[in-house]
C-alpha cells in the first residue's frame, strides 16, 4: 500500500507537470482526488490494515494528497500566467507606428455667413424662428396680399403638391411673417432663415432651391428709418465699414412702401467694367441686388389681427447665397451646392 501511494504521488507529479491547460488540470484533479479517484480507491483499502499500520498509512496518504493539491495550485498559477502573457503578447500595440491623420472639416461657407448674420441680429434683440418648407398657398400668397392670378403664383414658377394649388413648397420665407404675427402680440422682432423653392433652371445665379432670411419687426412707431438702420448695420458688419449700399423703390404686394437694397459690385467697384470687359459678377450693372424689404402692408397686419392704426412694422427678405457670394467672392452659385472639397477647403 505504501508503494501504491508512492506511485500515485510520483505519477501525479509528472502528469501535473505536463498539463498545459486549465481543463487538463481539472481532469487530473478529478482523476486523482475525486470520489472515484485513485487516492480514494487506495484509502478504501485502509480497513484491511492492522491498527498499527493504519495511522502510518493515513499520514502518508494525507501527505500525498497535500502534495498533489499544492502541485495543482502551483500549475494553475503557472498556466494562468502563461495564458496571460500569451494574450498580452498577441495584443501588443506597436506605439512606434505613425498615427492616422484625422482631417477635421469645417462649417460650409454659406453656413459661416448665416451664422454671422444670425449673431448680429440676435445681438439686436431678434429671435430666430423656424417654419415649414411645405406650406399652404394661403400663407405663401393669399394672406400676404398676393391675389389670385398674380404672376408669382404661376404654375411655371411654383412647385405645387395638389391640383387645386393649395399646398406647395414655399417660394419665399415671407409666410413666416403670417405664422408669427397670427400667434404673437407686438412687439415682434424675429429672424426666420430657411430653404425656399422656385422652378428655376440652375445657372450661375439661380437654383431651384435656395435660402432666404426673413426679418420682421412690428411695434408702435416703427418707421422706414428703423428698417434702413437695421439693414445698413448688417451690410457694414458683413461687407466692411466702407461697403456702399443703395435703396431703390420697388413693389411687393405685402409691403407698402417697398424697396430693394443693392450693394455696389465688389468686383468692378460700381463701374460695370473690368479690364475693358463687362463685369461678369454684376453683368455691367455696377450693383448687386441683395434683398427686398418694406413696411408691412396694413392689409397683412389686419389679416393677422394686428391693428394697423396702432402698430406698424418692417420686413425684409434676403438671399443667403447672394450674401455669401458677395462676402466670399464666389462667382458661381452652383459651387455652393456642389460640395466639392477643393472649393470648400478655400474657406
Ligand atoms: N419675399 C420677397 C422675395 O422673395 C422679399 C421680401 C421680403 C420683400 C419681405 C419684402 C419684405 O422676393
Amino acid at each position: 500500500m505504501k508503494q501504491q501511494l508512492e506511485i500515485i504521488r510520483q505519477q501525479a507529479m509528472q502528469a501535473l507537470e505536463s498539463a498545459e491547460t486549465p481543463a487538463a488540470l481539472e481532469e487530473l484533479r478529478v482523476k486523482l482526488l475525486g470520489k472515484k479517484g485513485e487516492l480514494t480507491a487506495v484509502l478504501k483499502q485502509m480497513g484491511k490494515l492492522s491498527p498499527e499500520e493504519r495511522p502510518v498509512m493515513g499520514q502518508l496518504a494525507n501527505s500525498v494528497r497535500a502534495d498533489i493539491e499544492a502541485k495543482l495550485e502551483e500549475r494553475k498559477t503557472e498556466i494562468y500566467a502563461a495564458a496571460l502573457e500569451a494574450k498580452l503578447r498577441q495584443e501588443a500595440i506597436d506605439v512606434t507606428i505613425p498615427g492616422k491623420a484625422v482631417t477635421l472639416g469645417h462649417e460650409h461657407p454659406m453656413n459661416q455667413v448665416l451664422q454671422q448674420i444670425k449673431e448680429l441680429f440676435v445681438g439686436m434683440g431678434y429671435q430666430i424662428v423656424d417654419g415649414p418648407e411645405i406650406e399652404l398657398a394661403d400663407y405663401n400668397f393669399t394672406r400676404l396680399n398676393i391675389e389670385e392670378g398674380h404672376p408669382s403664383r404661376d404654375r411655371s414658377d411654383t412647385f405645387y403638391f395638389t391640383d387645386d394649388d393649395s399646398l406647395l413648397l414655399r417660394t419665399q420665407t415671407s409666410p413666416m411673417q403670417i405664422r408669427v404675427m397670427e400667434k404673437t402680440e407686438p412687439p415682434i422682432c424675429i429672424l426666420a432663415p430657411g430653404r425656399v423653392y422656385r422652378k428655376d433652371e440652375a445657372d450661375a445665379t439661380h437654383s431651384p432651391m435656395f435660402h432666404q432670411i426673413e426679418g420682421l419687426v412690428v411695434a408702435e412707431n416703427i418707421t422706414m428709418g428703423n428698417l434702413k438702420g437695421a439693414l445698413v448695420t448688417l451690410m457694414k458688419q458683413i461687407y466692411g465699414q466702407d461697403a456702399i449700399m443703395r435703396f431703390r423703390p420697388h413693389h411687393f404686394p405685402f409691403t407698402e412702401p417697398s424697396c430693394e437694397m443693392d450693394m455696389q459690385c465688389h468686383k468692378c467697384h460700381g463701374t460695370g467694367q473690368v479690364d475693358g470687359q463687362v463685369c461678369s459678377t454684376c453683368h455691367g450693372e455696377g450693383w448687386i441686388e441683395l434683398l427686398g424689404a418694406g413696411m408691412v402692408h396694413p392689409n397683412v397686419l389686419e389679416g393677422c389681427g394686428i391693428d394697423p392704426g396702432k402698430y406698424s412694422g418692417f420686413a425684409f427678405g434676403m438671399g443667403l447665397e447672394r450674401m455669401a457670394m458677395g462676402r466670399m467672392r464666389i462667382n458661381d452659385l452652383r459651387l455652393i451646392f456642389d460640395n466639392d472639397v477643393r472649393f470648400l477647403n478655400q474657406f
